[in-house]
């Protein structure tokens, strides 16, 4: 089968080459590849995980053989799962825990913008739970996870204030949700009970100090790669509010990616969550892709076609 290898060559990251096919253990499940998303923490990894590795995290496809100790969809089954890595590739073996059974009206473009952004959207935002008329501050708004999670956190009954770097990043943010766009995080006004973060930096020591007293800024991820010094005075105006650091891979017990998973998709399939893809291309043109992504060009997600 094919799948895309890292290079280390800046100019093409990743290659098609041929592969051995995967061998599934007894609790995985066989899954031919029909579409997978790249997240910004992969453009990371495929960096730093050296020559000849096949990434790949967020799939979705079809279920060519099912987990032999009998979990887990059955083949010919359309599915969207979570992988630790290998899923750029035309087949890909599964826990059968991590994934969800898709309805017929949910796309596989659709469901591969799922995994890693939408846990993460989901999960974090239950970091502010109950959300209805809680002021929620999304940064990254325009980005993967935040466009998914200004969506939930709008339909939970939030009132969502979206982060953006530029003009051109607020199209559409409204018509998911958003009551107020703002570019840059300076130009929030008040204060809010739930602040998602994930730029880092001065967007971070400037987010403390707009939470609410037992208010929650959820620190997960640093886009930015710059620092931040915090000093106890800085929670001056929010006393015991709480900086909360995330993964989405630890936040919660193993044995719930499966119904994460299945609760995003019901929410696309009733059409109260509308995955946002800028970018939707062969695998084979995978470089520009990952570049727009790298530069703040894609709306949303971007997702490649395993064909
Ligand atoms: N902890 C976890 O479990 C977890 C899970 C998923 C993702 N993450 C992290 O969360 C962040 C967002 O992930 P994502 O997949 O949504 O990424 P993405 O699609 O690339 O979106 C990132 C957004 O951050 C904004 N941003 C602000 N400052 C930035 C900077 N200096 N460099 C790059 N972007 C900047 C950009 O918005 P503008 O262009 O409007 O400025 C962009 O829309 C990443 O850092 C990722 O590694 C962490």
């Amino acid at each position: 089968m094919l799948g895309l290898v890292t290079t280390l060559n800046d100019a093409a990251p990743v290659e098609l080459r041929e592969l051995p096919e995967p061998q599934p253990q007894r609790n995985e499940v066989l899954v031919a590849v029909h579409a997978f998303s790249l997240n910004r923490g992969e453009l990371r990894s495929v960096r730093n995980n050296g020559v000849g590795w096949v990434p790949g995290q967020d799939v979705a496809g079809v279920v060519l053989k099912q987990a032999e100790d009998g979990n887990g969809p059955p083949a010919g089954a359309r599915v969207v799962a979570l992988t630790d890595e290998f899923g750029w590739a035309q087949r890909v073996a599964v826990a059968s825990h991590r994934m969800a059974v898709l309805p017929d009206t949910v796309g596989f473009a659709q469901a591969a913008t799922l995994p890693v952004a939408g846990l993460t959207a989901l999960r974090t935002l239950r970091h502010g739970a109950p959300l209805l008329g809680k002021r929620v501050l999304i940064t990254g708004a325009a980005g993967g996870v935040g466009t998914l999670a200004v969506q939930l956190a709008a339909r939970s009954g939030a009132r969502v204030t979206a982060v953006v770097g530029r003009t051109q990043r607020a199209v559409g943010l409204r018509d998911l949700g958003a009551r107020e766009v703002v570019e840059g995080i300076e130009q929030a006004q008040g204060r809010f009970g739930l602040i998602l973060e994930s730029a880092g930096g001065a967007s971070l020591a400037h987010a403390v100090k707009l939470v609410e007293p037992k208010g929650t800024v959820v620190v997960y991820g640093n886009s930015s790669a710059e620092s931040t010094a915090l000093a106890f005075a800085d929670f001056r105006g929010a006393p015991n509010s709480r900086v909360q650091s995330f993964s989405y891979f630890y936040s919660e017990a193993e044995d719930r990616f499966a119904p994460d998973l299945a609760l995003l998709v019901s929410l696309i399939a009733d059409g109260s969550l509308r995955p946002q893809i800028g970018a939707e291309r062969s695998w084979r043109e995978f470089t520009p892709v990952a570049e727009q992504l790298r530069d703040r060009r894609v709306a949303g997600k971007a997702v490649f076609l395993v064909d």
